[in-house]
């Protein structure tokens, strides 16, 4: 391939596409498992997988067989018609989870839209037609959609967009005391990540999952998880709620479940699903017979690769040797999140880190200003792992030698 030079792609990008990201300037063109390379023929260890979405790394060829078998076969028809993949992912989701049915989006914003529409209709069933307040928590996300971005517990990020979707009140992640506050005989849901992972990798207290519980047994108010971050194996189990006594009426899951190809589920408990009746929702593409074959092959490949037992254990390595740097590199505050949803936060902006991890051939991404993200796919290896140690070590040592010559 020709190389082009990183001028005249920021140009032709900027030409053409609206200005909505911060894009770094090399072109990638290819990559394969946790490595990608660019048209310079630099490879880069990926440790943002596509924002926790490439579980299996990339070009995986039992993922990339299944979505050529049946693009060969059949792509795309509409929810008009019956298709098999379709249901065999459904159950193959149903049996993970423990909930009972599956509606299909393509996003998790849409998915997040979906549920947010599902407890709505609940609510006016089952309690009234005022029933129709959610709470989320401050520093939340959930998406980019009018809804979801109302619900994302970060006012900033609404401004400009007003007005936002009426109905959505927010209280301090954790705060037991103000999540009781805020509850009143309208509330139809409650919105939660088990691990915000935009919001900085903060993970939900045991005391606050106890108060959640309670809210759900006495205050008739339906638990909503946003898995889209968090589930499909990133922290070690298929969803992170499994690992706690949260039993959510409705996940949201997306990322993780293609793979890399763009699908979307809302998942829900029998009795919240019958309020999703005949035309409540819909979605062209949502389901389709692509997306749903490769959501089948990676919740199989899941299991039968034993993924979970290799995020735990790769896990353990990794926060083992990040602990030990600890004891070197006091810019290192604190190390927090589960399986492989790691956050490192420093007592510095994690811009220059990202900036000298790439020098060096690693990608890494921030979850706020200050805590770098890290997500290598499901199938890390604990060679990769020790790559990526030994260069975050150079890298703390460049910014040790920087603030000494400051
Ligand atoms: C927890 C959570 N919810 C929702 C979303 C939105 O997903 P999408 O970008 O696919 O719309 C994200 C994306 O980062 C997320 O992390």
């Amino acid at each position: 391939m020709e190389n082009i030079s990183k001028e005249a792609i920021v140009k032709r990008g900027e030409a053409v596409l609206m200005n909505t990201y911060k894009r770094d300037e090399k072109l990638l063109v290819s990559g394969k498992q946790a490595w990608v390379t660019a048209d310079d023929g630099k490879d880069y260890l990926d440790f943002v997988s596509g924002i926790a979405t490439n579980v299996l790394g990339h070009a995986d060829e039992g993922l990339v067989e299944a979505i050529t078998q049946q693009a060969k076969q059949l792509i795309h028809t509409s929810n008009l018609y019956w298709t098999l993949p379709g249901i065999e992912l459904a159950e193959a989701l149903v049996e993970v989870s423990g909930l009972a049915k599956v509606f299909f989006a393509n996003s998790g914003t849409e998915a997040n839209e979906g549920a947010i529409k599902l407890a709505r209709k609940w609510g006016l069933e089952a309690k009234g037609e005022s029933a129709v307040e959610i709470i989320t928590m401050q520093q939340s996300f959930h998406g980019r959609t009018i809804a979801s971005l109302t619900a994302t517990g970060q006012k900033e990020m609404h401004h400009g967009f007003g007005p936002v979707v009426p109905g959505f009140n927010y209280v301090p992640f954790n705060d037991a005391q103000a999540l009781k506050h805020a509850l009143t005989s309208n509330t139809c849901a409650i919105l939660l990540e088990v691990i915000q992972g935009e919001g900085g990798i903060n993970l939900m207290s045991d005391a606050f999952i106890e108060t959640v519980n309670q809210i759900q047994k006495e205050a008739n108010v339906l638990i909503l998880i946003d898995e889209i971050q968090t589930g499909m194996g990133r922290t070690g189990s298929m969803f992170a709620f499994q690992q706690t006594s949260l039993q959510p009426d409705i996940i949201t899951l997306a990322k993780g479940l293609g793979g890399g190809v763009p699908i979307g589920a809302v998942l829900a408990t029998e009795a919240t699903a019958r309020h999703f009746g005949l035309s409540a929702h819909g979605s062209t593409f949502g389901g389709n017979p692509l997306a749903t074959a490769a959501g089948l092959y990676i919740v199989k490949a899941i299991k039968e690769r034993d993924l979970l037992a290799n995020v735990q254990q790769q896990s353990r390595y990794l926060v083992e040797k990040l602990t030990s740097l600890q004891q070197s590199f006091p810019v290192i505050k604190e190390i927090r999140g589960k399986g492989l949803l790691i956050g490192i936060e420093l007592d510095v902006p994690v811009t220059e880190v990202i900036r000298l991890a790439y020098e060096q051939g690693l990608l890494v991404t921030s979850s706020k200003h200050n805590v770098l993200r890290i997500l290598p796919p499901l199938t890390v290896t604990k060679r990769e792992m020790d790559y990526f140690l030994t260069i975050f070590k150079s890298v703390l040592e460049k910014l040790s030698e920087k603030a000494r010559q400051f």
